[in-house]
């Protein structure tokens, strides 16, 4: 029986299986040990989702959470139990990290469920560039994110003159006013992953072409050139606007700020958005989503996958069963709407998302026609891993206030090639 078959008849095996016992019992399916970052609230909320989904249909959940925006904590675990020869069922990871894995030769191969089910036609090229490897599915794409959103609170920016700033001037504007109505303007977590994350909106708003060469083509001179020293100089603007106690603060405690009104906005993916929710709070009533001044229309996106381990024959049918639920269009929807992000999958209608969904799934199908859809530097999807680590050193030193912009300037292109 060829590959295709005998995936087609593993599962109809699994569904067959599902529907003659009625309610599966638990662990009818074997289990699955799944590595994830996903420990804040709005998170903790839409893993759920993907939990109950898997309980419903007889697998068990064995959870296995690293704490850690961003993921780097939880890659640090990974790798320590993968050399140990004990990886995890599934791990929640972000593009060139997904590469690495596969490179190792660790990691499964998801071919029978991802043909049968026609992931091939479905799952944007943006993503099956991670998700696949050498001709191999190796990961299950659950969602898109994008990281150049700005969250405001509605009522300080009611307070700051009620309008949503477009330009990097009007943004400095509204940024003044809150601080004069006596509030954070600028509610941040000093974390390196963090400090990342408005460097992808800053630069970006200097141009897509000044993104893409800078940060994806990693081109020297636009690492050391005037308008990078231009983005650092923003950074340095921005760092005003943050409170005393930024350092190390996590991301979800700096929504919490904006959820609250102590501080007016924050830069941050769209993961944020699931603590607004998660706190009961509706767009356009409570706060205010917008892309990051000067990026309109363009976007820097990450998607997160369940990028499955080579972990013997026993634990398969649940793995499979993972990867299968994890693209059904259905979950799809209900987890995406919960965690901020939108659909993996091209057909999955946006009727159950709210306004900043919605706007999320068009400036993403936009961008992706129109050439100004790119990989997110901060989260794993411009550049691989050193070279990310290498751009974060020199991008929070100088957020610390420990190198000046020209100092910053002259670094990064070194740093970069240092690693490369
Ligand atoms: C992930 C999100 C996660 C965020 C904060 C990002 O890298 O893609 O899913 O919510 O980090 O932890």
């Amino acid at each position: 029986m060829s590959r295709f078959w005998t995936g087609c008849a593993a599962i109809l095996a699994l569904v067959i299986g599902i529907s003659i016992h009625g309610a599966a019992p638990a662990s009818a399916q074997g289990s699955v040990e799944v590595m994830h970052w996903w420990t804040s609230g709005g998170e903790a909320a839409a893993l759920e989702v993907l939990k109950d989904d898997l309980e419903s249909k007889g697998v068990t959940w064995n959870d296995a959470p690293v704490a850690g925006g961003g993921g780097e904590q939880a890659m640090t675990v990974l790798r320590a139990r993968v050399t140990g020869g004990n990886p995890p069922t599934a791990v929640q990871a972000l593009g060139f990290s997904i590469t690495d894995w596969a490179e190792l030769d660790v990691v499964a191969n998801l071919n029978e469920v991802a043909d049968a089910e026609g992931w091939d036609d479905v799952i944007p090229d943006a993503l099956q560039s991670f998700s696949k490897y050498d001709g191999k599915w190796i990961a299950a794409p659950v969602n898109v994110h994008s990281t150049n959103w700005v969250w405001i609170n509605k009522s300080a920016l009611d307070a700051a003159g009620g309008r949503a700033p477009t330009t990097w001037d009007e943004l400095v504007s509204v940024l003044d006013r809150m601080k004069s109505n006596g509030i954070i303007p600028l509610g941040h977590g000093g974390q390196a992953w963090q400090d990342a994350t408005i460097f992808d909106a800053v630069v970006l708003s200097l141009g897509d072409d000044f993104y893409k060469s800078a940060l994806i083509d990693l081109d020297p001179g636009a690492l050391s050139g005037a308008k990078m020293r231009e983005a650092f100089d923003r950074m340095e603007v921005l760092r005003g606007y943050v409170d005393d106690n930024f350092s190390g603060r996590d991301w979800n405690l700096a929504s919490a700020l904006v959820i609250e009104g102590e501080a007016g906005m924050q830069m941050m993916g769209d993961w944020a958005k699931g603590e607004f929710l998660k706190a009961g709070q509706v767009p356009g009533e409570d706060f205010v989503c917008i892309r990051f001044p000067g990026t309109q229309g363009s976007v820097t996106f990450n998607s997160d996958q369940f990028v499955m381990f080579e972990v013997g024959e026993e634990s398969r049918p649940a793995q499979l069963l993972m990867a299968s639920a994890i693209e059904n269009p259905v979950f799809q929807s209900a987890f995406n709407v919960v965690k901020g992000s939108v659909p993996a999958r091209t057909d999955v209608p946006d009727t159950d998302f709210d306004d900043c969904g919605k706007k999320g799934m068009k400036d993403l199908a936009e961008a992706n026609r129109g050439g100004s859809l790119f990989g997110s530097m901060a989260h794993g999807h411009a550049v691989p891993p050193a070279v990310q680590g290498a751009i974060y050193d020199v991008v929070t030193q100088h957020f610390n206030r420990e190198i000046s912009s020209a100092e910053a300037v002259e670094s990064l292109a070194s740093a970069v090639s240092a690693v490369r």
